[in-house]
């Protein structure tokens, strides 16, 4: 991690969308670098958010549920309730009053800006929620709520984490202060873009209608050995170095796949791989991909059999949030001057 913010102590805060199942990119994008980053000395904080998900519809009995399945996901995947806050979104109001802030302080012109609600609006941008529009700043909200320093995410998060830093400097602009972090994204590893399988041109993502496109965290070894074995390739054999991986998306996004599940550089990758048809290839990276997931999704499925017990931790990871959150937005309030804060 970078020295970007060195006058607020570090401090990790991420989230995902409780907005369907989640995928190896996920995985690989952001929670196993959750996971890496706990434990360091760094306090992290680690979020289920459910507000942002209903930036578009969600039937409410499968968001309750999948709210629970992710947190199980960040359970079996290593995130320790006592190393990390883990909470959801909705029990933490001091998020969606920090948003509001925000929302009198970012730009029209900057929401409309952002390639996430381009995506995600298509061509009817007027039918979209009021809430789309607006998700950058409840998620610059999330980060400054906790004064967050650094933020783990994958490459398609990027440009929201800019955005947080201008809303930061905005407010400390408008209001002749040093209040709020510039916060830096933390983009690294071999997977902070995962492809999808059956197109090296588009994110890995749980909205493709496609399942062939996607590894699951739930795909039992064979589903996700069948997913492997049929993945799009090119007919030519992997290139002897990483050089040669530059023109072959589909290829590049396979070897990248197994450096992260490996703990290798794809320098490494290539050392041994380099040469060989797929053929030889899609097995050995099936094996290590089932012998990674295989684990977690078994864990997940235990978790989800006690939801009582995940809704504690939830209730408990909210009610340390908070400690740290609430000071933060009263002290906010004062600086724009609210009376009472
Ligand atoms: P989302 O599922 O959109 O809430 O994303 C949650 C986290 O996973 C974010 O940090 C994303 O950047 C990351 N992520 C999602 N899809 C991918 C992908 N295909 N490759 C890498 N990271 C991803
Ligand atoms: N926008 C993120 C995504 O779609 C999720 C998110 C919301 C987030 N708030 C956040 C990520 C704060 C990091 C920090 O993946």
């Amino acid at each position: 991690m970078s020295e970007g913010t060195t006058a607020f102590t570090p401090r990790v805060f991420s989230g995902i969308q409780p907005s369907g199942g989640l995928t190896l990119g996920n995985y690989l994008g952001a929670i196993k670098r959750f996971v890496d980053m706990q434990g360091s000395g760094i306090e992290t904080i680690y979020c289920v958010v459910d507000m942002h998900a209903i930036t578009v519809w969600q039937d409410p009995e499968a968001l309750r549920r999948q709210t629970r399945e992710l947190t199980a996901g960040y359970l079996a995947a290593g995130l320790d309730p006592t190393q990390s806050i883990l909470f959801n979104q909705s029990q933490v109001p001091e998020h969606t009053q920090l948003a509001w802030i925000f929302n009198c302080v970012a730009r029209m012109g900057w929401m409309n800006r952002m390639t996430q609600f381009k995506d995600k609006a298509g061509k009817h941008a007027e039918k979209a929620s009021l809430g789309l529009l607006a998700y950058p700043a409840l998620m610059a909200a999330d980060i400054l709520v906790y004064h967050a320093t650094h933020v783990p995410v994958g490459e398609d998060q990027k440009q929201h984490v800019e955005l947080t830093r201008d809303i930061a400097a905005k407010f400390n602009h408008d209001f002749k202060t040093e209040f709020f972090p510039m916060t830096e994204p933390v983009i690294e590893g071999a997977a902070t873009r995962v492809m999808s399988l059956r197109d090296g041109s588009k994110k890995m993502s749980k909205s493709d209608p496609s399942d062939a496109s996607r590894i699951n965290m739930t795909d039992d070894a064979d589903a996700i050995a069948k997913k492997i074995r049929k993945a799009k390739t090119d007919p030519e054999p992997l290139p002897e170095t990483a050089d040669g991986l530059k023109e072959r998306p589909e290829a590049r996004n396979l070897v990248n796949i197994y450096a992260a599940l490996s703990g290798e550089t794809v320098a490494e990758v290539m050392a041994q791989m380099g040469g060989k048809p797929f053929g030889e290839f899609k097995p050995l990276l099936a094996d290590l991909a089932v012998d990674k997931l295989a684990p977690i999704s078994s864990e997940m499925a235990r978790y989800m059999q006690d939801p009582a017990e995940i809704d504690r931790i939830l209730k408990d990871g909210a009610t340390r949030a908070r400690t740290i959150a609430a000071p933060i937005l009263r002290k906010t309030y004062e600086i724009v001057g609210m009376v009472g804060a």
